[in-house]
């Protein structure tokens, strides 16, 4: 039988597949748009990581959702830096939420308050793709857009306290292997994980409606 993170990451590799080539994130990594949609999309991240980490230190002491609360992934303080400088010290003034993100970060903060279990989902998710292929846009981001290599406007991608993410992400799936959950809850593990594929995909469609290319 296939390890859960196996599981996982099989169950999520079509969506996977449409996340990354959505036209929003085709267009912005194909250098494409202007910064101004990557600051659009990193005002969006805000409001993830925000609903992300605000119920984390609760859920440290979390029996299934503990072990996966690791401050080195926190994310927000590296976005708040990023959005000074993408949008100047007034940042906070200007953040609005697309519909499409209220209902992302409305969904994290139901599980993180109510299903532990379903809030892993959503830290896999999120975590596990920006130790991945965030590193692929912040390459890209630093190209298209002239910010200093690993400095601000592309921190969120920084991940200070972990040297070697290939290791991280060896241990992060040994505690996926290790869940506290029989195979029913697993089950709804992995729907919710779609689900936040599927959310991550209509922040992008909302993205692409506000920044579509003039041909
Ligand atoms: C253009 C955008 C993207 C690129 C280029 C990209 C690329 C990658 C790459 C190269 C990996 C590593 C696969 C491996 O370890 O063998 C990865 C893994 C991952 N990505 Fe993405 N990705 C993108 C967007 C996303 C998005 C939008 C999400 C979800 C919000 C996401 C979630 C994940 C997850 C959860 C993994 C870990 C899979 C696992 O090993 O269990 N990615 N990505």
């Amino acid at each position: 039988m296939d390890s859960f993170s196996t599981v996982i990451r099989t169950a999520s590799h079509e969506q996977h597949t449409e996340a990354e080539t959505s036209t929003f994130m085709s267009d912005l990594l194909g250098g494409r748009l202007g910064v101004d949609a990557y600051a659009r999309y990193t005002e969006q991240l805000w409001f993830v990581y925000e609903a992300l980490e605000a119920g984390a230190e609760r859920l440290a002491s979390d029996p299934v959702a503990g072990p996966f609360i690791r401050p080195e992934l926190f994310r927000l303080t590296a976005l708040e830096r990023d959005l000074a400088h993408l949008r100047g010290p007034e940042w906070r003034a200007g953040l609005s939420a697309l519909p499409a993100t209220r209902a992302y970060a409305e969904r994290v903060r139901e599980c993180a308050e109510r299903w532990p279990a379903g809030y892993i989902a959503h830290h896999y998710t999120r975590y596990l793709g920006d130790l991945s292929g965030g590193q692929i846009i912040r390459d890209r981001a630093e190209k298209a857009w002239g910010f200093e290599r690993k400095g601000d406007g592309v921190r969120f991608y920084v991940f200070e306290g972990i040297s070697n993410p290939a290791a991280f992400k060896r241990g992060y799936r040994e505690l996926l292997d290790a869940v506290r959950a029989d195979d029913l809850e697993k089950q709804r593990i992995v729907a919710e994980c779609k689900k936040a594929f599927a959310l991550n995909t209509a922040v992008f469609r909302a993205l692409g409606e506000e920044f579509p290319l003039s041909a």
